[in-house]
């Protein structure tokens, strides 16, 4: 195969694999500093302790943080760390200990760089004497550094119909940038933005979830470790899920053009996970190849046919 071809990131065979275990004792194995991506939900304290065990909330931060340890050991530097999590109802109220794990990770030597909100589009209906049914869950987005990988073209969204109506109006303080009226600092230049389609998203997901046919009774929309992905890793890097339960991360990843290495303490999820990994894996050398034979033609173009000599430089798949 022409060298030119072999090095374009989609030529290169993503890898994954799932390790049975606990985290702790496998991520001890794992060379320092090989993940750029980690994206996992851990178990919810012991809100299912019926189908995969868990841990006490009041124990929950003295389990977590050697754990946190061994995922700062295996990150890049400009690396990121994604935690889906919400804390429990204990005795009536909500449980702390989301709160305190920030507080610890922090003393850890971890930045809380943001924090995301998964909106969770169709959560069922219900009724409580003294909450309204639970719509949301927290991504934590922690980091090592201060300056980190961060891809914001890849996950930009359509401007929508806002910039037929604001954008359309605009007044002498939307063609400079002003810090507001009212003194609050955050002036912007709305001005910026017109004649564009697409603009920077917010840092709340609206995602529907999606548990149907996974076989786990925790699992996440893919299109949320998906998005996590494109923003923080390029294809060829490493994506880790520590708690992987059915192989959500690690599939995403797979689809995404990067490697994984999942981790999963049940053994029927290792199973779940493995059949996850093997499906993707199989869909990403497709894909692949598919485009190695695109790209090949991009530079030796058949006669008569009529192909641009540039090479894409954006290899992310849509
Ligand atoms: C919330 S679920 C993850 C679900 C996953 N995001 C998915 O989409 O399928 C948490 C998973 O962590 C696993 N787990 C719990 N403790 C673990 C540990 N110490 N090491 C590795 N996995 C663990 C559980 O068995 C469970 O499958």
């Amino acid at each position: 195969m022409n060298a030119r071809v072999d090095h374009l990131p989609f030529a290169t065979p993503v890898r994954g694999g799932v390790v049975a275990g606990d985290c702790l004792a496998v991520l001890r194995t794992l060379p320092a500093q090989r993940v750029d991506l980690i994206v996992t939900s851990p178990p919810y304290a012991d809100q299912r302790a019926s189908t995969y065990g868990g841990v006490s909330a009041d124990d929950y931060v003295a389990w977590f943080m050697p754990r946190a340890e061994q995922f700062a050991r295996v990150l890049k530097p400009t690396g990121s760390l994604v935690i889906n999590i919400k804390e429990k109802v204990v005795d009536g109220e909500r449980h702390t200990y989301v709160l305190e794990l920030i507080i610890a990770m922090r003393k850890q030597g971890w930045l809380w760089t943001e924090e995301y909100v998964w909106h969770k589009r169709n959560c069922f209906p219900g009724k409580w004497p003294n909450r309204f049914r639970d719509a949301w869950e927290r991504c934590l987005h922690f980091t090592r550094e201060r300056r980190f990988k961060m891809n914001q073209d890849a996950v930009m969204v359509p401007m929508g119909d806002w910039a037929n109506t604001r954008l359309k109006t605009l007044g002498a303080n939307d063609v400079v940038r002003h810090d507001s009226r009212v003194g609050n600092a955050f002036g912007k230049n709305i001005a910026n933005w017109q004649g564009r389609d697409r603009a920077y998203p917010t840092n709340v997901l609206h995602l529907a979830t999606e548990c149907g046919n996974k076989g786990h009774s925790a699992a996440f929309p893919q299109a949320l470790p998906r998005w996590f992905i494109e923003l923080f890793t390029d294809p060829g890097d490493t994506v880790l899920d520590p708690f992987a339960g059915s192989g959500t991360t690690l599939a995403a990843a797979l689809e995404l053009g990067r490697n994984a290495i999942g981790v999963e303490l049940a053994s029927a999820y290792v199973a779940r996970a493995r059949d996850a990994v093997a499906t993707a894996r199989e869909a990403a050398q497709a894909l692949a190849r598919a485009r190695v034979v695109t790209e090949q033609e991009l530079i030796f173009p058949r006669r008569g046919a009529t192909a641009s000599p540039q090479i894409p430089k954006d290899n992310v798949p849509s």
